[in-house]
Parts: C-alpha cells; sequence; structure tokens
C-alpha cells in the first residue's frame, strides 16, 4: 500500500468480530494530518471498537490499518503514535491534578524536570493554569475533562483519538468544551478523532465527518456535505432534522427526476449516479427549508409545492415546528426561526400548501 506522508490514518477493509458478533464490517477510510474528524452514528455503530482498532486495544479480524504511512495492525498501543481518552474513563480520584496529567510521563521514565515543564504547559494548554493541586473532586466536570485531555495530549503522540470525551456533560458545559477543543486541536496541530453520537457536537468540532452505523461506514465529507447535501438516506435521517418521502422514479430529464410520491409528482435534482425509470426512491428536505403556504399562494417557479392540511405548531424556544399533514397521512416539519414564525398564521385542520426550493432536495436510491 502507498501512501503520501501527510495521511495519518488509513485504514483497509476493516473488520472485527467478537465471536459471533460482527462489530465492524469492512470499513476503508482516510484521514488527512492534522485535521479534527469526527466518528458520528448511533449507539451500539461500531465506533468504540474502530477507534480502539486504530489505537491498538483490539486486534483485527480482517484488515489493515496504516498511521503514517506505516501498517500497524498487530502492534501494541505503546508502538503506535496515538494516546486515547477512553469513554466513560475517569481521572485517578487519589492523585492531585498535576499527579494525574504527569502519570503516563512518569511510566515513559521521563525526567522529572521535564514532566513538571511538559504538565504547567499541558494545563495552560487547557486552560487550567496554577490548578496543579487540585484534587478531582475540587474540580468541576468541564475541567476534570480537561485534566484528561492533558493527560493524553501532555504524551505529544501524534494522533489523539477520543471516545464520547463530552458525554458526561450537560449541553451548555459540552456546547464550551466543544469550541475549546476545537481551539485545543488547532493549536497543537496534531490529528484528533472525536467519536460522539451527538450530531451537534460532530459538526461543531469536525473538518470531517464519517457516519458510521451497523459495523459499517455509510457516508463520509466535511461536516457540511453531510449536513447540507447527504448522499445516504440514513445520513438525512440521522443528521439534521430531515423529511423524507418515499416514490416511484417516473422519468429523468435534463438534471431532474420526476418522483411520483402517490398524491403528486415533484421534481428532485438528479444525482452523479445513473437513476433508473420505475426505480424505488426516497428525497429528503431538511425542515428548516420548507415552508407553509395558504393554498393557491405562490412560492416561485423553481418551488416544488404540495397540498397538505396543517396539524399544529410546536415552539422550542429558538425554533418553531409547523406540523403538516400530507394526504398520504404522513407527517412533514417546517421549522422557522421563532422571531420569523408566522405565529398562529395557520389553524390546525386549516388546508395548506407546503413547498421546498427545488434544487435543495436530495435522492437517496433504495
Ligand atoms: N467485547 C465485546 N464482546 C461482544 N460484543 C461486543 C463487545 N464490544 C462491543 N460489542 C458489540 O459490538 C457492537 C459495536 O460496539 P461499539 O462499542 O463499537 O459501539 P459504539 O458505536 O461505540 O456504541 P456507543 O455509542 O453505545 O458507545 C455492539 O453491537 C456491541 O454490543
Ligand atoms: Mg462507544
Amino acid at each position: 500500500m502507498t501512501e503520501s506522508a501527510d495521511i495519518a490514518v488509513e485504514v483497509v477493509g476493516l473488520g472485527k468480530n467478537y465471536g459471533a458478533v460482527t462489530a465492524l464490517k469492512s470499513v476503508s477510510f482516510s484521514i488527512e494530518s492534522g485535521k479534527y474528524y469526527a466518528l458520528l452514528g448511533p449507539s451500539g455503530g461500531g465506533k468504540t471498537t474502530l477507534l480502539r482498532l486504530i489505537g491498538g486495544f483490539l486486534r483485527p479480524s480482517a484488515g489493515r490499518v496504516y498511521l503514517h504511512g506505516a501498517e500497524v495492525s498487530h502492534l501494541p498501543p505503546n508502538r503506535r503514535p496515538t494516546s486515547m481518552v477512553f469513554q466513560n474513563y475517569a481521572l485517578f480520584p487519589h492523585m492531585t491534578v498535576e499527579r494525574n496529567v504527569a502519570y503516563g510521563l512518569k511510566l515513559l521514565r521521563v525526567p522529572a524536570g521535564d514532566i513538571r515543564d511538559r504538565v504547567d504547559r499541558m494545563l495552560a494548554m487547557v486552560g487550567l493554569e496554577g490548578y496543579n493541586r487540585r484534587m478531582p473532586h475540587e474540580l468541576s466536570g468541564g475541567q476534570q475533562q480537561r485534566v484528561q485531555l492533558a493527560r493524553s495530549l501532555v504524551l505529544e503522540r501524534d494522533i489523539l483519538l477520543l471516545d464520547e470525551p463530552l458525554a458526561s456533560l450537560d449541553a451548555r458545559l459540552r456546547k464550551d468544551m466543544c469550541l475549546e477543543l476545537k481551539r485545543i486541536q488547532e493549536k497543537v496541530g496534531i490529528t484528533f478523532i472525536h467519536v460522539t453520537h451527538n450530531q451537534e457536537e460532530a459538526l461543531t468540532v469536525a473538518d470531517r465527518i464519517a457516519i458510521i452505523a451497523d459495523g459499517e461506514l455509510v457516508e463520509e465529507g466535511t461536516a457540511r456535505d453531510v449536513y447540507e447535501t447527504p448522499d445516504k438516506r440514513f445520513t438525512a435521517e440521522f443528521i439534521g432534522d430531515n423529511n423524507v418521502l418515499e416514490g416511484a422514479v417516473a422519468a429523468v430529464f435534463d438534471g431532474r427526476v420526476a418522483l411520483d410520491i402517490g398524491f403528486a409528482k415533484v421534481e428532485v435534482p438528479a444525482p452523479p449516479a445513473p437513476v433508473p425509470t420505475g426505480a424505488r426512491a426516497a428525497f429528503s428536505i431538511r425542515s428548516e427549508l420548507l415552508r407553509i403556504a395558504g393554498r393557491g399562494e405562490d412560492m416561485g417557479a423553481s418551488w416544488q409545492v404540495v397540498p397538505a392540511e396543517y396539524v399544529e405548531d410546536v415552539y422550542l424556544g429558538l425554533t418553531v415546528s409547523h406540523l403538516v399533514r400530507l394526504p398520504d397521512g404522513t407527517e412533514a416539519v417546517a421549522r422557522q426561526m421563532s422571531g420569523e414564525s408566522d405565529g398562529n398564521r395557520f389553524e390546525a385542520g386549516q388546508e395548506v400548501a407546503v413547498g421546498w426550493p427545488t434544487d435543495r432536495a436530495r435522492l437517496h436510491l433504495a
């Protein structure tokens, strides 16, 4: 396998079975050096397994792992350029912050003077300058998380593996720590691989995101790619608040696919791959792109419009979700910023129209 020097991680056909359980099927992807990469997906999808295979805490059942171009598939963790922040792994409760951070360096028999310098530098990096003598129970959850981070970063390995590093934090703290992690990654400039099941967290921190589900890599791309232009229906349903409607391909013309969704025919941009007429397909449209209007109101030529019945609105603080029922009984959601919401413009049971910009829908073949 040939590889350019700036690929930090490459996995090829990587698989893992635990006895009869196949946790990872045959995953291949690569990560550029210095990137912040997220592995995002539902619980039990294989994220921890994949991260542990990269870190050397598990041996693969199939496939290979390359780090900076060198095969490491069967090397132990300490012979890889990685360090790992484990899922649900706490600090040593009886040790000060300083001793917690110094722990790994002591095992490596780094001289005491160097240890002190490196620990101080790392505590400053994570915003905990002067916290050396505190005990873990004297720290907030976010501060404890930062000590954990310092404990891994201080090893000065080239690739940091983080397994749900923010899972134990409340929503507010998690948001702050996301920005903090990103700032730290930019400062140290090493490759971060961050496992999470939280889409907002992944979108905030990552340069690129891999969607992992059911032991497979579903899709990979920049945060914007997977959010705005998901190729796979699974991605559309997992990330963002998408409406997904199913139908059959009626015709393909001029870069558009005409889809028969039962109660209407709609046009969806054609994907690069060929689309066979008659095939079952679905399309997704994000809830913030859906607009509700009165029947017969003009939405513009570049919009797709279908009839619906207004159900209710749900106030969510920042946004308001307007629920409508389509003629086939499925529900769709149109989300607006609270400040821009039309308020009680529509009543339950009212006949309305819902529309979306034609070029923003995504086709997903079954
Ligand atoms: N040691 C093990 N023995 C048997 N099965 C295992 C073992 N570890 C994990 N599994 C199974 O492998 C699959 C993937 O597990 P994994 O821990 O990689 O998922 P995950 O994506 O990290 O999930 P979560 O988000 O809940 O942490 C699951 O079905 C899990 O039950
Ligand atoms: Mg896990």
